[in-house]
C-alpha cells in the first residue's frame, strides 16, 4: 500500500489510561504491518502520533500544548500529525478546525483506517499540498480481533478484553468517545494469553473499561479471567477497571481460590453520598457499596482495595463530602486515585446539571481526601512490617539502579537493595520487610 520509500518512521506517545497503552501497541501492529518503522526519537520522525485522552480538562490541556509546540516543528521540516484516541473523538471537527497542523484524526474504533490515512497525508506532502483524513466512526463490532499487539518489552502484557461502556455515569465522557461495550471472542483472548506466555511475559492485566461486564456467549468474566489464569509460563493475572455492579459470587470465589489471580480489585467509589451517586448514575448507594466490601473481603481475605473517587460533583455540599470521608475512613483502601470534578462535553452532567461547586472548594477537597487517604494508605501499608511477601520483580527502582522495585499479589510497591543476589525481571522472590511509608513496602 505504501510507495513512499524507504519506509516512514513514525513516531507515537501515548497519553490516559491502559486502554491507550494497549491501542498504542495494536496501532504499531496495524502500522508495521503495512511497512511503517517507529522511531523513540520525536526529532527523527515523518509521522507524530498523539494519542489522547479526554477525561478530564487537564488531559486536554496537555494535548493543546504539544500541539503548539509542533506547529513550530511544522514551519520547519516536512511532518505528519496525526491526533488519536477519546481526544480526537470527542472533539472530532472543532479540534480539526482549531488546530490547522492536524492531519489525521482518528478515534478508538478507526485504527484500521490509519495505514492508509497516513499514506495518502505522506504521498500528498510529498506533491506539497496537504491531504486531512479522519475517521471517527465509531463501531458496535470492532474489537481488532485477529491483530496481536506490538508489545513494549516488560514484565506484563495488556490484554484487552472488552471495548466501550454502556453505563453512562452522568459525569464521564468514555461512552461518548469509546462507544458501546462490546466483548472479544474467548478464544482469541486465550490465544494472546498464550502468545505473551511464549514470548516471556509473566504477568498479564486484562482490561476493559468495564472489564467485569465481559459477556460472549456463555462465556462471563469469571470463567475468562479464570481461563486465562490457567496459561502456563503465568505468574500473574489481574485486571482493570471493575464496575461495583458486576461482581457476582463466582467472579469473588475466582479471585479467591485461583492462585494465579492477584488478590486486588480496584473498586471506584466516585462518592459516599447516595444524593450524588444518584446523581452520577452510578447504580449503588453507599450501603450497597460497603456491603460489597463486606462480601469482597469475607470471601478473598487479604485482598487489597483500592478506588476512585471525584471531589465537587455538581452540588455536593459540605454534607456530601463529609459522607464520602465517611466510606473511605469505614473502608480503609489502600489506595486512592482521588479527582477535582472536570465538566465534560456531552455528557449528561454537562446537559442536566451545574458545575457549580468552586474550584478552590474543589480543590480544598481533592486535599482533604489525599491527607486523609496517605495516613489510611500508610496504616495499611505498616501492617506488612515483620512479614515474608512474595514478589513479582519488576525493574530497578526509580531512585536508584542499587535497588530493585517490584509488587505483591495485592498491587502494593516493594523495593530492596539488589545486592550481589541475582535480578531477574519477571520472577517471583520472596523479602521480609521491614519498613514501609504511605506508597512503598521496603524490603530485605
Ligand atoms: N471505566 C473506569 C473508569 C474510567 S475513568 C471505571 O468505571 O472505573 C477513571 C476515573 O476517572 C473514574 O473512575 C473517575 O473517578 C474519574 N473521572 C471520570 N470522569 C471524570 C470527570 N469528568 N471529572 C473528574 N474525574 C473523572
Ligand atoms: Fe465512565 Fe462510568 Fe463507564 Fe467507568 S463505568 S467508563 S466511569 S461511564
Ligand atoms: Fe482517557 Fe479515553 Fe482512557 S478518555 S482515561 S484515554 S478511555
Amino acid at each position: 500500500m505504501i510507495n513512499s520509500s524507504p519506509s516512514p518512521l513514525v513516531h507515537i506517545e501515548t497519553f490516559g489510561c491502559q486502554m491507550n497503552e494497549s491501542d498504542s501497541e495494536l496501532v504499531r501492529a496495524l502500522l508495521k504491518g503495512e511497512g511503517f518503522s517507529f522511531t523513540q526519537d520525536r526529532e527523527r520522525a515523518d509521522v507524530l502520533l498523539l494519542n489522547t485522552c479526554a477525561i478530564r480538562e487537564n488531559a486536554h490541556q496537555k494535548i493543546y500544548a504539544q500541539l503548539a509546540e509542533l506547529t513550530e516543528w511544522k514551519k520547519q521540516r516536512p511532518l505528519v500529525i496525526g491526533v488519536l484516541g477519546c481526544m480526537a473523538q470527542n472533539l472530532k471537527g472543532e479540534l480539526a478546525e482549531q488546530e490547522p497542523l492536524i492531519d489525521i484524526l482518528v478515534g478508538p474504533d478507526g485504527y484500521r483506517r490509519l495505514p492508509t490515512l497516513l499514506a495518502h497525508a505522506l504521498a500528498a506532502q510529498e506533491q506539497g499540498f496537504a491531504q486531512r483524513g479522519f475517521a471517527l466512526d465509531l463501531s458496535e463490532y470492532e474489537t481488532y480481533e485477529g491483530i496481536l499487539p506490538d508489545r513494549d518489552q516488560g514484565v506484563n502484557a495488556w490484554i484487552t478484553v472488552m471495548r466501550g461502556c454502556d453505563n453512562f455515569c452522568s459525569f464521564c465522557v468514555v461512552p461518548y468517545t469509546r462507544g458501546r461495550e462490546r466483548s472479544r471472542p474467548p478464544e482469541s483472548v486465550l490465544t494472546e494469553a498464550r502468545d505473551v506466555a511464549a514470548r516471556g511475559f509473566t504477568q498479564i492485566t486484562l482490561l476493559g473499561q468495564n472489564v467485569n461486564s465481559y459477556r460472549y456467549g456463555d462465556w462471563d468474566f469469571a470463567r475468562l479471567i479464570s481461563a486465562v489464569a490457567d496459561t502456563p509460563g503465568i505468574h500473574r493475572v489481574r485486571f482493570t477497571s471493575p464496575h461495583p455492579k458486576d461482581f457476582p459470587p463466582a467472579l469473588l470465589q475466582a479471585i479467591a481460590t485461583h492462585p494465579k489471580i492477584c488478590k486486588h480489585i480496584h473498586l471506584p467509589l466516585q462518592s459516599g453520598s447516595d444524593r450524588i451517586l444518584e446523581l452520577m448514575g452510578r447504580t449503588y448507594s453507599s450501603a450497597d457499596y460497603l456491603a460489597l466490601v463486606d462480601r469482597i473481603r469475607s470471601t478473598i481475605p487479604n485482598v487489597t482495595l483500592t478506588t476512585d473517587i471525584i471531589c465537587g460533583f455538581c452540588s455536593e455540599s459540605d454534607d456530601d463530602f463529609w459522607e464520602t470521608q465517611r466510606v473511605m475512613e469505614q473502608v480503609q483502601f489502600e489506595s486512592a486515585y482521588i479527582f477535582k470534578y472536570s465538566e465534560r462535553k456531552h455528557t449528561i452532567a454537562a446537559r442536566k446539571y451545574r458545575d457549580d461547586v468552586p474550584e478552590q472548594t474543589k480543590g480544598a477537597r481533592v486535599a482533604t481526601l489525599v491527607e486523609i487517604q496517605r495516613g489510611i494508605s500508610r496504616e495499611r501499608n505498616r501492617r506488612y512490617i515483620g512479614k515474608q511477601v512474595e514478589i513479582l520483580v519488576e525493574r530497578d527502582a526509580t531512585k536508584s539502579p542499587t535497588q530493585g522495585m517490584g509488587r505483591t499479589d495485592g498491587n502494593l510497591t516493594v523495593v530492596w537493595e539488589k545486592g550481589s543476589e541475582p535480578f531477574t525481571p519477571g520472577t517471583l522472590i520472596t523479602k521480609y520487610i521491614f519498613d514501609a511509608s504511605a506508597a512503598t513496602l521496603y524490603g530485605k
